[in-house]
C-alpha cells in the first residue's frame, strides 16, 4: 500500500492511496455499511472505499460464518477497498464489549480486510487527564500488540487523548514511528455532537501536526459535509460517513451549510436527483422506508459533492477560500475558523508558495492566513533604503496605475536642509490590506498583486495594517506618508481607541497633531520602478536576502514582453539567468540562474539533496522521487524553485518542488521536485 501527494493547499492534499484492491484519491468520503442490513449501492453515488464494523460481524453467529467463508468483499458486495472498525465505538456507547485485541485483529485479517483497526480506547473529551492518561495507556499497549499478532493486514492506528492537545501529541508521536497504514483521530463525535468545533480544530492540529505526513488520516464519525472542508484544510484525508443514513432515519437533509429539516421544508435543497424528482410533499406522503431511502440518496449526492468541490479548491489553490465560507453556515464553525489563526505558523510550514487563484479576503480571520504572514517574514529580505515613502493602494498592479497623490507629511516635524538627499536614497512601497507594506519593485509578485480586500469599514485590517506599518517605519530615518495613507490606517494615533480611529478616519486630519509635517513631493519620484532593483528585489524576496545581487551580475539584459511590457527574461550577455512568469510574478531558473543561486546560498538553503542512485537521473533532468531524497531544506514549499545537488553538494540538476521540505523527507513514494534542467 503506498500514498502520494498530487496537489496541495492550506495543509489540505489531494493524494493516491494504493490498495490491492484499487486506487482511491483523496480526500474521500467512506460510506459507512451496516453489515447484513446495506439495501443502498454506495457505489453509485462516488464511493471509491468503504468502512463496515468487524465487531457487528463477529458478534452475530450467522455473519460471523459467512464473512468468514466468503470474505468481506463478498459479504458486503464492495469491490474496493474495505477498511473495517475494530468495535472500539461499540465500546464507547455501552461500555463493554466482549472481544479482546487479538481475537478482533485475527478476525479481521481471517475476513480479508484492506485496512484493520486495533481496540483502542475512545476517551470522550473533557474526561480528568489521570483517565485520559490511563486509557491512552492502553490504547498505545494495543497498537503495539496490533503490530505484533497481525500477519499481513495492515493497520489503523486511532490517536486518542482526550482534550488534552499534549496527550493527542504524543500518541500522534508514538504511533507514528511505527508501520500503520493510516491514522484516524478517534473520539471525537462528541466534540462535533455538541457543536464544539474550536475544541475539534484544538484536537485535530495538535493531532497532526505530530502525525507523518505520508499516510493518511482519517476524522473518525465525521459524516457532515459542513465540516469537510475545514477538516481537510486541516490535513484530514478520510472521512466516514453513517450521517447520510442516520439523518436520513431522522428525516434531515444534508447540506455543506447545514441540516433542514423535512418538516420545514418548502422547497427541496438541492439540485441532485432526488430533489429535482420529488417535492417535500411527495416525500412527506411516503412510507418511511422509501422516504429514508430517497433522503440517505440526496445525503450521499450532497456529500460526494462537498468533496468534489474541496479537491476542485486544491487544485485551484483556493481552499481557505471555501473553508472561510463554510464556516460562516453557523456560529460554532465560525469560532472554529477563529481558532485557526492559532495555528498560522503551521499551516505556513505546508502552504505552497504561490497558487493559481487569487488571495481573497473574506473577513478579519483571513489576516491569520499563512499567506500575510509570509509576506511580513519576507519583506524583510529586500534590502533596506534610508528613507521611505508611502503611498496609498491603487488598481493593482501598483506601480502601473500610479496617480497624483496629493499632500503628503513626513514624520517628525524637525526641518530637513537638504531634501534632495532623501530622494537619493528613498524606497516607496505601497500600504494596503492585508499585506501592509508592498515596496514597489516587489508589487507584481504573488500574492501581493493577486489579492482583493475591501479596504473600507474594516477596523480589524486597518489596525492590523497600521502595527505593521509603524513597525516597518522604525527602520528608516525619513518617513514621508501620503495623507490618504495616514488617515486611513490612522498611523500616529495613540492605541487603538476606536473612537479616535473613527474620528481620524472620518474628520478633518491634522497632520501636524500627530507630529508630520507636510512636504512636497516630485511625483517622478514615485513613478520610477528602476527595471535593475526590481529584479533584484524580487530575487531577494523569492530566495533570501542578497540573492539579486548574486543572481543578476555581469552584463545585464532585461527583455520584455513586447506585448505587455512586462519583464520576461534576464541575461548576463548572451547567457540567459532567469525567467519572470508572468503569472506571479516570481523567477523561473536557468542553468545560469541555478549556478549562481548555488553557489551564493549556503547548503542546505533550496537544497534537495538525492542518492547516487538518483544522480544519473537527475542529471538527465527527470524529475526527482522521494525516495531517493537524503536531505533538503525544510523550509521548502510546494512550487519554490529549488536545486538538486548530490551529497556533496554538487548541482545536478533544478526545477519546482511538488512537496514542501518535511514531506519531502517523510515521504518515500511519489514525486518531490519537478525537475526543469539537469545537464549542469
Ligand atoms: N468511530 C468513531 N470514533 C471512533 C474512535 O475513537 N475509535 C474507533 N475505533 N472508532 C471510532
Ligand atoms: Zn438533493
Amino acid at each position: 500500500m503506498s500514498f502520494e501527494i498530487k496537489y496541495k493547499d492550506v495543509m489540505g492534499r489531494i493524494g493516491i492511496l494504493q490498495t490491492p484492491h484499487g486506487n482511491i484519491k483523496t480526500p474521500a468520503l467512506m460510506p459507512v455499511i451496516h453489515p447484513g442490513k446495506q439495501t443502498l449501492d454506495v457505489k453509485k453515488y462516488g464511493a471509491e472505499l468503504v468502512i463496515t464494523n468487524a465487531y457487528i460481524m463477529y458478534k452475530n453467529e450467522e455473519l460471523k460464518e459467512k464473512v468468514l467463508e466468503e470474505g468481506v468483499h463478498s459479504f458486503i458486495d464492495f469491490p474496493g477497498p474495505i477498511i473495517t472498525d475494530s468495535g472500539s465505538f461499540q465500546l464507547s456507547v455501552y461500555g463493554d464489549i466482549d472481544v479482546t485485541n487479538t481475537e478482533i485483529i485475527e478476525f479481521q485479517e481471517a475476513i480479508g480486510t484492506d485496512i484493520g483497526t486495533s481496540l483502542d480506547i475512545p476517551t470522550p473529551p473533557f474526561v480528568t487527564r489521570e483517565r485520559a492518561e490511563k486509557d491512552l495507556e492502553i490504547t498505545l499497549e494495543r497498537a503495539h500488540q496490533a503490530i505484533e499478532v497481525r500477519k499481513d493486514l495492515m493497520l489503523n492506528s486511532v490517536v486518542q487523548g482526550s482534550t488534552f492537545k499534549d496527550l493527542r501529541s504524543k500518541c500522534a508521536d508514538e504511533i507514528g514511528k511505527l508501520d500503520f497504514e493510516v491514522y484516524p483521530i478517534g473520539a471525537v463525535v462528541p466534540l462535533m455532537e455538541s457543536y464544539k468545533y474550536s475544541e475539534l480544530v484544538d484536537v485535530v492540529m495538535a493531532s497532526v501536526t505530530h502525525l507523518p505526513d505520508s499516510k493518511p488520516r482519517h476524522l473518525m464519525g465525521a459524516g457532515h459535509p459542513m465540516v469537510f472542508a475545514l477538516a481537510v484544510a486541516m490535513g484530514c484525508d478520510l472521512f466516514d460517513s453513517a450521517a447520510y443514513i442516520l439523518y436520513a432515519k431522522d428525516d434531515r437533509f444534508l447540506m455543506p451549510s447545514g441540516t433542514y429539516k423535512l418538516q420545514n421544508l418548502v422547497e427541496m435543497p438541492c439540485s441532485c436527483p432526488v430533489c429535482t424528482s420529488y417535492t417535500p410533499d411527495d416525500l412527506r406522503a411516503m412510507k418511511k422506508d422509501e422516504r429514508m431511502r430517497l433522503i440517505a440518496q440526496h445525503n450521499l449526492h450532497v456529500s460526494f459533492a462537498e468533496i468534489r468541490t474541496i479537491k476542485q479548491a486544491i487544485v485551484d489553490g483556493n481552499l481557505m477560500e471555501l473553508v472561510e465560507q463554510r464556516c460562516r453556515a453557523h456560529p460554532y464553525l465560525l469560532d472554529a475558523l477563529r481558532n485557526l489563526k492559532n495555528y498560522t505558523s503551521e499551516f505556513e510550514r505546508y502552504d505552497p508558495s504561490s497558487k493559481k487563484s487569487a488571495f481573497f479576503y473574506s473577513g478579519p480571520e483571513s489576516l491569520a492566513r499563512p499567506e500575510i504572514k509570509r509576506h511580513l517574514d519576507k519583506v524583510e529580505r529586500i534590502p533596506k533604503k534610508s528613507n521611505l515613502v508611502l503611498i496609498p493602494r491603487s488598481r493593482k498592479p501598483y506601480s502601473k496605475n500610479i496617480r497624483e497623490f496629493g499632500e503628503f507629511y513626513m514624520k517628525d516635524s524637525e526641518e530637513v536642509q537638504n531634501m534632495d538627499r532623501i530622494w537619493d536614497d528613498v524606497q516607496i512601497a505601497v500600504v494596503d490590506v492585508p499585506f501592509g507594506v508592498i515596496p514597489l519593485e516587489i508589487d507584481e509578485v504573488y500574492p501581493l498583486a493577486q489579492n482583493e480586500s475591501p479596504l473600507k469599514n474594516d477596523l480589524d485590517a486597518l489596525q492590523f495594517v497600521r502595527t505593521h506599518v509603524e513597525d516597518y517605519m522604525e527602520n528608516f530615518e525619513h518617513v514621508i506618508i501620503n495623507k490618504k495613507v495616514l488617515k486611513t490606517f490612522g498611523i500616529g494615533c495613540d492605541g487603538f481607541d476606536q473612537d479616535e480611529i473613527d474620528s481620524t478616519i472620518d474628520s478633518e486630519f491634522d497632520p501636524s497633531k500627530y507630529g508630520f509635517l507636510e512636504v512636497d513631493v516630485d511625483p517622478s519620484i514615485v513613478r520610477a520602478v528602476d527595471d535593475e532593483e526590481k529584479i533584484r528585489c524580487i530575487a531577494d524576496y523569492q530566495f533570501g536576502a542578497g540573492s539579486g545581487d548574486s543572481l543578476f551580475r555581469g552584463d545585464i539584459k532585461i527583455v520584455k514582453s513586447r506585448k505587455t511590457g512586462k519583464i520576461r527574461h534576464v541575461y548576463d550577455g548572451e547567457t540567459l539567468i532567469a525567467t519572470l512568469r508572468a503569472s506571479d510574478s516570481v523567477f523561473v531558473l536557468d542553468r545560469e540562474g541555478a549556478r549562481r543561486l548555488h553557489s551564493h546560498l549556503e547548503y542546505p538553503k533550496k537544497r534537495v539533496g538525492v542518492n547516487s542512485d538518483a544522480e544519473p537521473f537527475a542529471r538527465e533532468g527527470k524529475s526527482i522521487f522521494a525516495k531517493f531524497v537524503i536531505d533538503c531544506d525544510i523550509d521548502i514549499k510546494a512550487n519554490d524553485e529549488v536545486l538538486i545537488v548530490n551529497e556533496n553538494d554538487e548541482l545536478l540538476a533544478f526545477g519546482k518542488a511538488i512537496l514542501c521540505g518535511h514531506e519531502i523527507m517523510d515521504f518515500k513514494t511519489g514525486q518531490a521536485v519537478k525537475t526543469r534542467k539537469g545537464g549542469l
